[in-house]
């Protein structure tokens, strides 16, 4: 099944579903306040059904809200309607291929969903190319694998639900993956919860031929 159609399937519980992390979900609105560029034109990645859409849209002055799922958006869509955000466009999009020209957005948001792409170093990629050489990346991430009792309960997660993990990261390898992929950690933080958040903010290296 693809990955889209996997995401479909959940998308009308999934506001049920994610209640379970209500308090990682504060946690990181209470941060992108600090960390998230104001102003601009800002690209929201796997947005669901917009959880943090509404706070994204408070800060930039254009956001673009995607989700690979039709389902996801569907009711993303219905979200930002109802809640009369203003700029914002909603667009099934996948992460690995990006609809937007080099350098075009001041910040990437892209919340728990590094953990269940099939290709996250991939995903990664595109926001560089996308990201202004100045932009900021903001990626909570949960942490599968900071654990043996959190590795073992996600393999037992994961054999009920296809969503649960791809990628069982700990915040080192996290990093790592974000770093590998043509970023500079600014800085890192393991917010705690059954599955620990990975807080990542990052901004584009800069390669020596683009010095
Ligand atoms: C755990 S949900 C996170 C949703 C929301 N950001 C949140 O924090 O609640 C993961 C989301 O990633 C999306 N997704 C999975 N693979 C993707 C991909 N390759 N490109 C874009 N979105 C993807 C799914 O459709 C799903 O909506």
């Amino acid at each position: 099944m693809s990955e889209a159609r996997v995401w479909d399937r959940l998308a009308g519980r999934y506001d049920t579903v994610v209640r379970l992390f209500d308090s990682s979900y504060g946690r990181v609105r209470e941060r992108l306040e600090r960390d998230l560029p104001s102003g601009g034109r800002m690209l929201e990645i796997a947005a669901g059904t917009g959880q943090f859409t509404a706070d994204l849209a408070s800060r930039a002055e254009h956001l673009v809200t995607t989700d690979i799922s039709p389902e996801m958006v569907a009711r993303l869509r219905v979200r930002v309607e109802e809640a009369g955000l203003q700029g914002v466009e909603c667009a099934v999009m996948s992460a690995y291929e990006l609809d937007g020209p080099d350098g075009s957005f001041d910040g990437v948001f892209c919340a728990n969903a590094l953990h269940v792409m099939d290709a996250p170093e991939q995903a990664l990629s595109e926001f560089r190319r996308v990201l202004k050489p100045e932009g900021t990346l903001v990626a909570p991430t949960f942490l599968h694998g900071v654990d043996g009792f959190r590795r073992g309960l996600s393999r037992t997660l994961s054999l009920v639900s296809p969503f649960v993990a791809h990628t069982r990261f700990d915040l080192t390898s996290l990093q790592q993956t974000i770093s590998a992929a043509g970023f500079e950690v600014l800085s890192s933080e393991q917010l705690p919860g059954l599955f620990p958040l990975g807080y990542v903010v990052a901004r584009p290296l800069r390669l020596p031929e683009e010095r």
